[in-house]
């Protein structure tokens, strides 16, 4: 089982990091990788100018929006499992 933490500090919070775990919950679900991927909530990650901030299990922090959450997710999330 892989981790990927989004935060939800208050600049996650604000650019809209609920949203961006509603989605990657869908996403886990309609790719079927529920055996595979967890999501959890983290407070700030240090990287707020670029929020919404989701770290990948190796540590590596990325920067998401509501627009490019799936894209980020095929990119930098499906394609290193
Ligand atoms: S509040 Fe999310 S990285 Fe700081």
């Amino acid at each position: 089982m892989k981790t990927i933490s989004i935060c939800i500090g208050s600049a996650c919070h604000v650019k809209g990091s609920y949203e961006v775990i509603e989605v990657l919950k869908k996403l886990i679900v309609e790719q079927s990788l529920q055996s595979e991927l967890e999501i959890t909530a983290a407070f700030c990650l240090k990287n707020c100018v670029d929020a919404v901030s989701v770290k990948r299990w190796d540590g590596k922090v990325l920067s998401v929006s509501r627009e490019n959450v799936s894209q980020i997710f095929q990119d930098e999330i499906v394609a290193y499992l």
